[in-house]
């Protein structure tokens, strides 16, 4: 099958995929149930990939095989077709669903197989920025100061016109120290990495520029294909807390203490797509009205560079 046609069933696939789930954990948004609707999320997604025409094999999914039952890892699914893999976080931000706050989205990668990196649930470390800067620009392990000192320069704005994200963590006391030292401005989240990478993707949009500090490695690779969409930059090192974690990813076939470069966790074209649950800055959230439901959705392909907003309209079931 041509890339062409590769994309274009992948991108319908993931379409549906995001939409559905969306729909499904929207019912559920405000009502302090986080783990409803994750599964509301999870069951419709699944359903979706079960029809699809494709061979699907889930490498980043809701866990290993013993603690997920449905999208684990290793889990195959489809109708039959080009061979992909999947990567999926049915619901990115499953409090921000639970509270009805800002930027609750269903997320989906899929590439030809081999297109994506088989990451450990546990944490990452994470740097991005978007397009348009010369390659090697940013380095993990360079530091905070440095990374924002070589941005600045390159986009050619002071240090002050440079806005980072990352989570609100006190794990991230240190970088968020050094970068108000240094003058950058802070968007801190409260949830969901995944938009936090994505908005350097379209900086004069979202006033981010670069993306620091850990989260977890599932979002991470599934962030990493948005920039790989992008054309952008990103880095990332495995972050095991203990013993198990680190067993965990050497049995995986992971090096725990490589840094990752976007070629590692994205080596090949993928497709990237995600759909508004709450109300956000990247979508709007389902809008539920007479009997439909409205859903605003990004697909965005590596192998074309197409980069599609839609809004899908469905018959509410
Ligand atoms: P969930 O949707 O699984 O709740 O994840 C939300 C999230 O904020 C991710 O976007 C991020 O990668 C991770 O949790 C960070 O983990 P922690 O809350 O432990 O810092």
């Amino acid at each position: 099958m041509s890339d062409a046609n590769t994309a274009f069933i992948l991108s319908l696939i993931a379409q549906n995929a995001t939409e559905v789930a969306a729909i499904a954990s929207a019912k559920l948004r405000g009502f302090g149930r986080k783990n409803d609707a994750d599964q509301a999320a999870v069951d419709a997604m699944r359903r979706s990939f079960m029809t699809a025409p494709f061979s699907g094999k889930v490498v980043i999914g809701e866990g290993e095989i013993d603690e997920a039952p449905m999208l684990y890892i290793g889990e195959e699914l489809g109708a039959g077709g080009v061979k992909a893999d999947i990567a999926v976080d049915p619901l990115e931000g499953t409090k921000l669903c639970a509270n009805d706050a800002p930027n609750a989205m269903t997320v989906v990668a899929l590439a030809k197989a081999g297109g994506l990196l088989h990451a450990p649930d546990m944490y990452m470390d994470k740097l991005a920025i978007g397009p348009g800067y010369p390659a090697g620009l940013i380095d993990l392990d360079l530091s905070p100061t440095e990374n924002v000192q070589r941005l600045a320069k390159a986009k050619g704005v002071p240090i002050s016109e440079i806005r980072a994200c990352l989570l609100d963590r006190d794990r991230h006391k240190d970088i968020i120290e050094e970068l108000r030292k240094v003058g950058a401005g802070i968007r801190l989240i409260p949830d969901g990495d995944v938009a936090g990478v994505f908005w350097t993707t379209e900086a004069a949009r979202s006033g981010v520029d670069i993306y620091f500090g850990s989260g977890g490695a599932p979002e991470g690779v599934l962030a990493a294909a948005a920039i790989r969409c992008a054309g952008g930059q990103m880095q990332a090192r495995l972050k095991p807390e203990n013993d198990q974690e680190a067993e965990r990813a050497r049995a995986m076939g992971r090096d725990v203490h490589a840094k990752l470069t976007l070629d590692d966790m994205v080596p090949g074209d993928v497709v990237f797509a995600a759909s508004g649950v709450t109300h956000g800055s990247m979508f709007d959230g389902v809008h539920f009205e007479n009997g439909e439901a409205h859903v605003d959705t990004l697909v965005w392909d590596s192998f074309s560079k197409r980069k599609s907003r839609i809004r899908s309209i469905y018959p509410q079931i």
